[in-house]
């Protein structure tokens, strides 16, 4: 007798039900299968027929396109014994054809909204394509500028990254896990501690305490984890000699056990099959076997589960009960995604939703908020009267590197370059006049006779320089942290020239992580990072140049003046002889010790007063909540946002703790002469550190409550004390929920 309508086909039916009715059915090879994921290219589907059709794959990434993801799905809905339908990932990092800023400049904007957006419009996109899964958002704290992918995360501090990887999370799949058409699942990688690598070389090895791991690496993918994350992603790095891939300490104990984290766990490129390379696994089968045991589901393009794991576990190597976990996690969310009701992408729709106004709309808004002023000596903002407008510099107009590393299935054609903005946005009207100088990366100087031509021609010159896309994101560290080639130079020709006339000059920072820009900051009178902004960087930068947006973005990470000062992070520890002026401190011989744009900088066309800080109540008992509030003004001429933040310092603890941490941030608008109250509600919890004996402790003492503009620029200090001491058992909870109003 043939079953009618099988269990697990019943929309109706809980999941958990689904699942395990659709687990009792499959053979061990198909369970395997399902931990299976491969990347496969349009013009090469056929060589997974016979896979796909005897259920022997989970997913596939890099396929694109409505169409060609729906060929595959066929197969394997239709042809396959139990029609399980296959999971389709991209790496959809910032955007999927409407490419937004890389991830750190979206830092930048402080402002959890912008990312949230960002991933909502990236996962319309991508799902109406039929992308169901983004290997995003990536959360590796990186304190090191020189590691390339740095470009692709949220900075160096783990509040600012734990808010942004919550609304990252939100913003991909809504508020849980859903069919909702409009969304897709989320995977936070690269857990864990990738950002740490050694001398900042991509892939290099990782070797931290485990305090330090818990309390800055990995917060943000506990904050994930608590916003619903559907995947996680284990790491190429090897992690205190233990590759991230292997680690059962971090993927079982604390992800799957601590954490509670019900989702599953793809491996990165391969990185099950390096386990061979890092020198702790003899073959394929003990690497798949480690990689199972640690806790990784799915093995991303390794091919080590489909070849060895059935043979493992009928050797009684691997327990069943393993991969039947594994499988069970692949398939709660394949259900949850409503892939088996809605296994189909709908190309009509791509076609109206990709790229659609409201989206490229979207990208400039979020680019103006990226954008952060570190320097100006009443130059900016430009007049939109000016006759003569010099836009020089390689990035000038390289409609490429706006996108910057990572750009999904991003087109450059569609990317609007600085030259591209400044001239729509000054029309007709005016001249604008475009040199590029030189190359980003080469050694010739033969553009700067016509850079200066152009720039002793003008009213204001801009200034377009850094990094081109291909310099930061994976396998980009660099050694060298100045800008480019001969582009320093450029800017002091260019400048030399125009300021010989008086001419203004901005200059426009276009990059992927942090540079050395100590020399031309000293004389260049106006400064804006950009970063890789994206489709509409130009016309964001326009906006920002000429003063039709006033930029609020601040550094969510800091800027050395050199290289040698790497790793240079705000959140560092006092040490027993903090640095300063005396001879044995802690500070170089031949540099400053301090950075040249500290962590939370930023300017705005106008001015903020801080005032009437009120801390309440001064004495708390562990367990409740401290209201810190003060007047917020807008001394200045225009409307403007600032970003107002809160650190706070634990004075003496029984282990060491940072000069200051970010406890809460508010992006504020305020009109000229507005004031209004700001309230950061901080629960105790959210001061709790690893104590001497690794438990997860509230201290009793006195804490010092700094609110400032940045990390340096501290405007009002107060104080208060916790009573005693309390131990923090819900190891789950992230508490900046109850500070971080979004
Ligand atoms: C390797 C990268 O490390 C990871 O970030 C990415 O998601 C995968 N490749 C898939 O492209």
């Amino acid at each position: 007798m043939t079953e009618a309508r099988p269990l697990y086909k019943d929309l109706i039916k809980p999941v958990e039900e689904r699942v395990e009715d659709l687990l009792k059915r499959m053979t061990l090879e198909e369970k395997v299968g399902q931990m299976c994921q491969y990347s496969v290219h349009p013009g090469a589907v056929k060589e997974f027929t016979h896979l796909l059709e005897k259920g022997l794959v989970g997913s596939f990434l890099n396929l694109l396109g409505a169409e060609n993801v729906n060929e595959v799905q066929r197969i394997a809905v239709e042809k396959s014994r139990l029609g399980i339908p296959l999971l389709m990932g991209f790496d959809v990092i910032h955007g999927y054809k409407t490419i937004f800023p890389i991830p750190l400049a979206m830092a930048s904007s402080w402002d959890p909204e912008v990312v949230k957006k960002a991933c909502e419009v990236a996962a319309r996109e991508a799902s109406a394509d039929g992308v169901k899964w983004t290997f995003a958002p990536m959360l590796d704290i990186a304190r090191d500028p020189r590691w390339g992918r740095i470009a692709e995360g949220f900075g160096e501090d783990p509040y600012l990254a734990s808010v942004m990887a919550w609304a990252a999370v939100k913003g991909f799949q809504g508020e849980e896990l859903s069919p909702n058409p409009d969304k897709i699942a989320a995977c936070a990688k690269h857990y864990v501690a990738y950002g740490g690598a050694e001398g900042g070389r991509d892939y290099n090895t990782v070797d931290i305490s485990e305090r330090t791991l818990r309390e800055i690496y990995m917060q943000p993918f506990k904050s994930a984890v608590a916003a619903g994350v559907a995947t996680v992603m284990s790491a190429f790095n090897d992690l205190c000699g233990i590759p991230a891939s292997a680690n059962e300490f971090t993927i079982r104990k604390v992800l799957k056990g601590e954490w509670g984290f019900q989702g599953f766990v793809v491996s990165d490129w391969n990185s099950v099959g390096e386990l061979i390379v890092h020198g702790i696994a003899r073959d394929g089968a003990e690497a798949a076997r480690l990689g199972v045991t640690s806790g990784v589901d799915m093995d991303m393009v390794g091919d080590v589960y489909r070849r060895y794991l059935v043979e493992l576990v009928r050797k009684g190597v691997v327990p069943e009960k393993l991969v039947d976990d594994a499988v069970r996690r692949i398939l709660t969310v394949k259900f949850k995604l409503g892939l088996f009701e809605n296994p189909y992408a709908d190309p009509e729709k791509a076609k109206k939703v990709i790229k659609c106004r409201e989206h490229l709309d979207a990208a400039l808004e979020v680019a103006r908020k990226c954008i952060v002023l570190v320097k100006n000596e009443g130059v900016l903002p430009f007049k939109k009267s000016l006759k003569r407008v010099a836009v020089i510099g390689p990035l000038a107009d390289d409609k490429e590197s706006m996108l910057g590393c990572w750009r999904g299935f991003g087109d450059p054609a569609d990317s609007v370059t600085v030259l591209e903005g400044v001239r729509k946005k000054l029309g007709s009207e005016a001249k604008v006049l475009y040199a590029k100088g030189c190359d980003v990366k080469s050694q010739d100087r033969s553009g700067f006779e016509e850079a200066v031509r152009v720039a002793a021609d003008a009213d204001a010159v801009i200034l377009v320089v850094g990094e081109s896309w291909d310099m930061s994101g994976e396998a980009a560290s660099r050694a060298y942290l100045d800008l480019p080639g001969v582009q320093e130079e450029l800017v002091k020709t260019v400048y030399e020239a125009a300021a010989g006339r008086k001419i203004p000059v901005v200059m426009v920072v276009m990059s992927g992580r942090p540079l050395t820009i100590k020399r031309p900051a000293e004389y260049v009178p106006a400064i804006l990072v950009a970063w890789h902004l994206g489709v509409r960087a130009g016309d964001a930068v326009a906006d920002v140049v000429f003063g039709d947006f006033n930029p609020g973005g601040k550094l969510p990470v800091t800027w050395p003046k050199t290289v040698g000062q790497v790793p240079i992070y705000y959140n560092h520890k006092m040490t027993g002889r903090p640095p300063s002026s005396e001879r044995f401190t802690s500070k170089y011989i031949d540099e400053d010790w301090r950075p040249l744009f500290p962590f939370g900088h930023g300017l705005s066309y106008t001015s903020f007063e801080y005032s009437d800080l009120n801390v309440k109540p001064e004495v708390v008992e562990p367990g409740s909540v401290v209201q810190i509030s003060f007047t917020l003004t807008n001394t200045g001429g225009v409307e403007g946002d600032e970003v107002a933040q809160l650190y706070v310092r634990d004075v003496s603890a029984s282990v060491t703790r940072p000069v200051k941490e970010l406890k809460g941030f508010k992006r504020v608008t305020l009109k000229p002469g507005e004031k209004k109250r700001i309230v950061f509600n901080l629960p105790t919890e959210l001061l709790a550190f690893y104590d001497r004996e690794m438990n997860y402790f509230v201290e009793a003492g006195d804490y010092e409550v700094m609110i400032g503009s940045s990390s340096e620029d501290i405007r009002l200090k107060g104080r208060f004390t916790i009573t005693r001491s309390e131990k923090v058992t819900d190891l789950r909870k992230v508490w900046f929920t109850e500070t971080q109003v979004y």
